[in-house]
């Protein structure tokens, strides 16, 4: 089965298609990081505007690149949440077009469970069960996988999910935006042990995230106490890369001690991580420690289906048409995970 996959939930416009869930015959990621890169952050308004100029065009060259013409599709699969719903509308609705006009089944695809998918797509391969962590620019989520298509939610950020914190802390540290390569790349030089910042666990046992306290630890480490203080306050480049350091290896220890703790209480043999911070060197690196250490396998997605790609959707989307999980053309974009149905 050929499946063509639809991502519009933030700042990229993909698709993508897809055979048997797993085989990529195409993927096409349209890219709005130079708009936003200028406000620090995505702009809502803008990104939809963006995705309504491009959808079809992406949608068309997936197809021309696969060599496959849209009425030799068996399905078509879209993002109908989390994310931001003007945006999730309009690859929705391009898809919905699609389907009622090839007469194609539709299937709805959760953004957070195709990124736990990605690490199924070649030259990788989960064995499920798995727990799965994705640590993004939108969510920072901890699930349990049985299957692909099957999955549950045990843990969630309360406030800033991973990537965001990195997006302001590179903002605090000047440092540009997207923030997580660019702290990568500054703490390369940088100590971490030079400047360390509290590791928010939330309570024992607590599945879920908070790194709010994280970023105004380093924006009080930056500009004083009250905030207030100059501009990186007088900080040279070696302090700033020492605080990069510092900040990277606190937000990847608690990933890292977090997907653990899940693995345990899930008693499961597995970890698959995804999203755009699963891209992040230094937390690939700790979490093939943990892994070694504590028995568990590791599932890491290629670079590029880190970050939003619709080849995790058309892939998953594959696994829930054959569990007969198809979508009526009425199906919502739902913008927060706890209001997802499955
Ligand atoms: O998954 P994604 O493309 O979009 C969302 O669904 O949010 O993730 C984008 C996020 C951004 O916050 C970006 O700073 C972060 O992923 N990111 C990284 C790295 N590459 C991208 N964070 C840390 N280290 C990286 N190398
Ligand atoms: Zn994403």
């Amino acid at each position: 089965m050929v499946l063509l996959g639809v991502e519009t939930s933030c700042d990229e416009t993909a698709a993508a298609v897809v055979a048997e869930g797993r085989e990529v015959l195409s993927s096409v990621v349209a890219s709005q990081e130079d708009v936003h890169a200028k406000f620090g952050g995505v702009v809502p308004e803008i990104a939809c505007r963006v995705h309504l100029e491009v959808i079809t065009q992406v949608i068309r060259r997936a197809l021309a690149d696969a060599g496959v013409p849209a009425g030799r599709l068996d399905a078509i699969a879209a993002v109908n949440g989390p994310g931001l719903v003007g945006a999730l509308l309009i690859g929705l609705t391009a898809a919905k077009t699609m389907s009622w006009l090839h007469r194609l089944p539709l299937v709805a695809v959760n953004h957070v469970a195709a990124h736990v998918y990605a690490a199924n797509l070649p030259p990788g391969s989960i064995e499920y069960p798995v727990v799965g962590l994705v640590a993004s620019g939108g969510h920072t989520s901890l699930c349990y996988a049985r299957i692909p298509g099957e999955i549950e939610f045990a843990g969630a950020t309360i406030d800033d999910a991973a990537g965001e914190a990195f997006d302001k802390v590179a903002s605090i540290l000047g440092l540009g935006y997207p923030g997580g390569p660019a702290i990568q790349k500054a703490a390369e030089t940088g100590d971490p042990s030079r400047v360390r910042f509290p590791r928010t666990r939330l309570g024992p046992g607590s599945l879920d995230f908070s790194f709010s306290g994280l970023k105004t630890a380093v924006l009080y480490r930056v500009r004083g106490q009250d905030g207030k203080g100059r501009d990186l306050g007088g900080l040279d480049a070696q302090e700033i890369a020492d605080v990069a350091a510092g900040f990277q290896e606190a937000i990847v220890d608690v990933l890292v001690e977090k997907s653990v703790a899940a693995c345990r209480r899930f008693e499961c043999p597995g970890l698959a991580v995804g999203g755009g911070v699963a891209a992040n060197r230094r937390l690939r690196e700790k979490l093939g420690s943990a892994a070694r250490e504590e028995k568990i396998r590791l599932f890491l997605p290629e670079l590029r289906y880190c970050t939003d790609n619709a080849a995790m959707v058309a892939g998953l989307g594959f696994h829930l048409l054959r569990l007969g999980r198809t979508a009526p053309l009425d199906v919502d974009a739902v913008p927060q995970l706890g209001e997802l149905v499955g």
